[in-house]
């Protein structure tokens, strides 16, 4: 099975992923985590991509659909998290992988605010907490290693704001693009988690 998980930031594409994945035997391939690991590491795709992530620009295509195509090498059960992001990523991607369904999360505009206001991250295992809506037992301590929590860069005010307009400019393009296809579906998340994972299942239609 190959996925896509569409939206925009902060829905909840990589928080939904998590509690699917291992189930299904499915790998969570985020370009976001990817290219934050590079940043960390200090390679030359993360010194390149670190200007456009903390602006809340996206990355340019050709070093995105690079490192893509190299993950993909031999896969075939998989979520693409947050890849692609415009129609010149879908284009290229359909040269090397045959995409089963894309799901396209939905929410309103105050939801997606206060989840990314609010979010934290384990730098180390990337595991996504909310200081209210999905808190780590301990605050500010990531459950699984005990690392100490931070916020992303792009999750300030400004950068939110401006990821928002790229994502309107950029990426939801695309829901008509796959939409065409017949392979989209929506899932609302304006729902708690539970329900949020159950209806994303029950679309993909994977047993359970
Ligand atoms: P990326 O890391 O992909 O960020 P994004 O798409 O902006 O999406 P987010 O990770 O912010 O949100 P999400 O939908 O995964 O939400 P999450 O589960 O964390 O990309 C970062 C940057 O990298 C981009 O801006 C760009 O520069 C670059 N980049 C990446 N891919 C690229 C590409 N293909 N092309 C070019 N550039 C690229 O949840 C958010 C919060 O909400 C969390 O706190 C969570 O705990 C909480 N939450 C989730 N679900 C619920 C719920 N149901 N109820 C309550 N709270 C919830
Ligand atoms: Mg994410």
């Amino acid at each position: 099975m190959r996925l896509i998980f569409l939206g925009p930031p902060g829905i909840g594409k990589g928080t939904v992923a998590d509690r699917i994945k291992d189930k299904y035997n499915l790998t969570k391939i985020s370009t976001g985590d990817l290219l934050r690991e590079n940043v960390v590491n200090k390679t030359k795709l993360g010194i390149d991509a670190q200007e456009y992530m903390n602006q809340g620009k996206l990355v340019p295509d050709e070093l995105v659909i690079k490192i893509v195509e190299e993950k993909l090498k031999g896969m075939n059960n998989y979520i693409l998290d947050g890849f692609p992001r415009t129609i010149v990523q879908a284009q290229e991607l359909k040269k090397f992988a045959k995409i089963d369904q894309v799901i396209n999360f939905t929410a309103k505009d105050e939801t997606i605010i206060d989840r990314l206001s609010g979010r934290r991250i384990c730098p180390k295992c990337n595991t996504i907490y909310h200081i209210r809506n999905i808190p780590p037992k301990k605050p500010g301590i990531c459950d699984k290693d005990g690392t100490k929590l931070i916020q992303r860069e792009d999750d300030k005010p400004e950068s939110i704001k401006k990821r928002l307009k790229v994502y309107q400019n950029q990426t939801k393009p695309l829901v008509a693009f796959y939409n065409k296809k017949n392979i989209l579906v929506n899932v609302d998340t304006d729902k708690p988690l539970p329900e949020i994972v159950d209806n994303t299942i029950n679309v993909i239609g994977l047993k359970r």
